[in-house]
């Protein structure tokens, strides 16, 4: 175990020994992720090029003899919540985690698995709001422990399509499933290309002395707040004039054809250029090509900045610090679902004491702090520890 998991682990048994008075039958990891490239792309039946990184969330759990469920969290001063599972699950509108606990219990139920009661403590170390998928995670994590303590194994990708549709039918966000799938998928070493349609997998090796850099601009988001699930139905009724089943069919000659209002196709010209940038990236990643990862990555940026239109000014800034940092021998962009939350930058592993120098002085976030800095390699996905 890294130093890291092992202090989570410390603080997910503390607190579960404090809440419930005994051990917990097991703890499940599940990590949060960083997509190098290939945003906004998933519920567009597209291609995403994520991998899954060390700060995880962690849930210890133990059986009960009643259907009840109860959960405390660590990292909200030891907030706690209840339900019975034998009645319908209803959001819990005050607390905003517990709603990734019973979407994922109900989920998991719904799916056909029988679940019984059980003690859960929750820990983690992703920050919140960085777009990092801290709430993927949960899910992941939760599920997958409940259906242990039930002794049902499911196939890792099955679990991920069930903690999507609990994000998608309880919380209300209708996301794409990348989160999900890279917590529950995630090999270490290597970035997956996800083909989002066919749910298929392909390993891309990220190189030893390759690091993965993130910063969180501290612009914190909420994926709930509107602006994604509208950016979603943009990208739909261009398909819908189009004629194709998802945006993933179309391609540039078809925009042009299609007469849309100039917001609509900047939307779709987003999407339909990112998808091919996601698959020329998988190339030059494998290839340990880092100059045109690093082009790709720019080209991506800029259109989310323009075409998609979902980065804030901070996040453009930081950006460009590190582009100017890292030069041709990488590459970065805003990840995740935009509006705030993390960058992500690709180097040589000898490259990262400068570019952490450069922004720790230049970057402040809003509230004129230093930035979260994150220097990672891929790492694993769920696992039973
Ligand atoms: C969020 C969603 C994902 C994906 C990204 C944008 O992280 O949960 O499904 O759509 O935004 O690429």
């Amino acid at each position: 175990m890294t130093p890291q998991d092992q202090a989570l682990h410390d603080r997910v048994t503390a607190s579960f020994a404090a809440r419930f008075g005994h051990a917990p039958d097991l703890v499940v990891r599940a990590p949060g992720r960083v997509n190098l490239i290939g945003e906004h792309t998933d519920y567009n039946d597209g291609f995403v090029l994520p991998c899954a990184i060390g700060p995880a969330t962690m849930v210890a759990v133990s059986k009960r003899h009643d259907n009840n469920v109860e959960v405390v969290v660590a990292d909200f001063g030891d907030a706690r919540d209840q339900f019975n599972l034998e009645l319908p699950l209803e959001r819990n509108i005050e607390q905003p985690w517990a709603d990734y606990v019973r979407g994922m219990m109900s989920g998991v139920q719904n799916a056909g698995y029988a679940l019984s009661g059980a003690n859960i403590a929750i820990a983690g170390n992703l920050p919140k709001g960085a777009g990092l998928s801290s709430s993927a995670s949960l899910e992941v994590a939760v599920g997958k422990a409940n259906l242990a303590l039930a002794d049902i194994a499911i196939d890792n990708t099955r679990l991920a399509q069930i903690a999507h549709r609990a994000e998608c039918d309880f919380v209300g966000t209708q996301c794409g499933i990348m989160d999900q799938l890279i917590s529950a998928q995630g090999k270490a070493g290597h970035a997956l290309l996800i083909d989002c349609r066919s749910l298929g997998l392909t390993d891309v090796p990220v190189p030893d002395d390759v690091a993965i850099m993130i910063v969180h601009s501290g612009v914190t988001r909420g994926l709930v707040d509107g602006h994604y699930n509208a950016r979603r139905r943009q990208c739909e009724a261009a398909a819908t004039a189009m004629g194709v089943p998802a945006l993933r069919d179309a391609d540039l000659d078809m925009l042009e054809a299609a007469g849309l209002d100039p917001v609509t196709k900047k939307r779709a010209r987003h999407v339909i250029t990112e998808n091919q940038r996601t698959l020329d990236s998988a190339d030059a990643l494998a290839k340990s090509d880092l100059a045109t990862l690093g082009m790709l990555m720019a080209q991506s940026h800029a259109s989310m900045r323009d075409d998609f239109e979902i980065t804030v000014p901070p996040v453009d800034a930081l950006v460009v610090m590190l582009q100017k940092a890292i030069g041709t021998q990488g590459g970065a962009r805003m990840t995740g679902g935009g509006f705030g939350g993390a960058c992500v930058a690709v180097m040589p592993s000898a490259m990262v004491a400068d570019v952490q120098a450069a922004i720790a002085a230049e970057y402040r976030t809003p509230e004129g702090n230093a930035p979260i800095i994150m220097v990672e390699r891929p790492g694993p996905g769920v696992a039973i520890l």
